[in-house]
């Protein structure tokens, strides 16, 4: 005869399931924030990488979008990586191809290629490096001055790593993120002029980065930002990145206002997970998302020797401007 538990909440449900599958619940900055207070860990994408690596649960339920559950499975083969919903996808993560990568390889025989982490499994399998937004400017910082660099798919975050490098033989790929490209430098300035007091925080994804530079107090990952706005003796911000990372910043810091560079700045793709889609994911062990082996050992050498290159990283090394 079948038993059906009766909870008190949602929430509830998800902890018992959680427990009964031996699961962790990693999610980014920008899911909804019923499912960060759920979570066991919420993060940028370098520390759920650093997170997925280290637990002992059997299970990753991983609440984000594809390309970070991919990092995952690819860091820990052994677990079961879910995620929610496989539409969770990325703008960003699809502009740049396989074959574009190794076109440009066979035109540049000693070029190596920078993959930001915002990318496919076989897109990282191509790749040399990679990065986060945490510490983009310190791998390529790393790589000897005479290596030619291709940096995807992030046009606006290759900008700011190149000239917080000075490397002038970067080729940066054109591709942008949807999100990030809606945030633009008179909403900063309009803003600004409404709360003078205000600090401006920005994503190095934002399109108006090298516009915008000079108001911008602090350039940084979303966990960069969580940790910076803590610390800041200021009492305002204009936070330029997905709304979803307020959802922390109003929690953590009650006395504190955060405004949104744009309030529509919103990850449709990283919307799609809800809390009900976590409860159906560890009943039914959906969606599981597993890389091929032939990839995944491709794409474990540029994330292992980003993670052993950056091990001592803080979140918010990038200073501003
Ligand atoms: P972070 O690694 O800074 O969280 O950025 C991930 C991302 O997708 C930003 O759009
Ligand atoms: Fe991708 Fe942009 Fe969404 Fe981040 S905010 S997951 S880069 S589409």
């Amino acid at each position: 005869m079948m038993t059906t538990e009766i909870y008190n909440s949602i929430e509830d449900e998800i902890k018992a399931l959680k427990h009964k599958r031996n699961a962790v619940i990693l999610a980014h900055n920008y899911q909804v924030g019923d499912i960060q207070d759920v979570a066991d860990f919420t993060g940028d994408s370098l520390g759920l990488a650093q997170q997925a690596k280290k637990t002992n649960a059997d299970v990753i339920l991983f609440s984000g979008v594809v390309f970070m559950a991919e990092t995952a499975s690819i860091l820990c083969p052994d677990k079961t990586v879910l995620i929610p919903d496989l539409d969770a996808g990325c703008s960003l993560a699809g502009m740049v191809r396989v074959e574009d990568i190794r076109r440009w390889k066979a035109e540049h025989r000693n070029g190596v290629v920078v993959a930001y982490v915002n990318t496919m499994a076989a897109v990282k399998a191509e790749a040399d490096y990679c990065c986060t937004s945490t510490n983009a400017v310190r791998v390529v910082e790393r790589i000897p001055a005479d290596q030619e660099i291709l940096f995807v798919p992030d046009f606006f975050l290759g900008t700011y790593v190149q000239r917080q490098t000075g490397r002038t033989n970067m080729t940066l790929w054109k591709g942008y993120c949807h999100v990030h490209d809606m945030i633009n430098s008179e909403h900063l300035v309009r803003l600004k002029k409404k709360h003078p007091k205000a600090e401006i925080i920005m994503h190095p994804e934002c399109g108006c980065l090298t516009k915008s530079i000079h108001y911008a107090d602090r350039v940084l990952s979303t966990d960069g930002m969580i940790q910076y706005v803590q610390t800041s003796a200021a009492r305002e911000f204009i936070v330029a990145t997905e709304t979803g990372i307020l959802h922390r910043m109003v929690k953590d810091n009650p006395d504190k206002l955060f405004i949104p560079a744009f309030d529509q700045a919103v990850c449709h793709y990283m919307k799609q997970n809800t809390l009900e889609k976590l409860v159906l994911s560890l009943e039914r062990m959906q969606y599981e998302v597993k890389v091929p082996e032939v990839i995944r050992v491709r794409a474990l050498r540029p994330l292992e020797r980003m993670l052993e290159m950056t091990s001592d990283a803080k979140s918010y090394q990038n200073k501003a401007c």
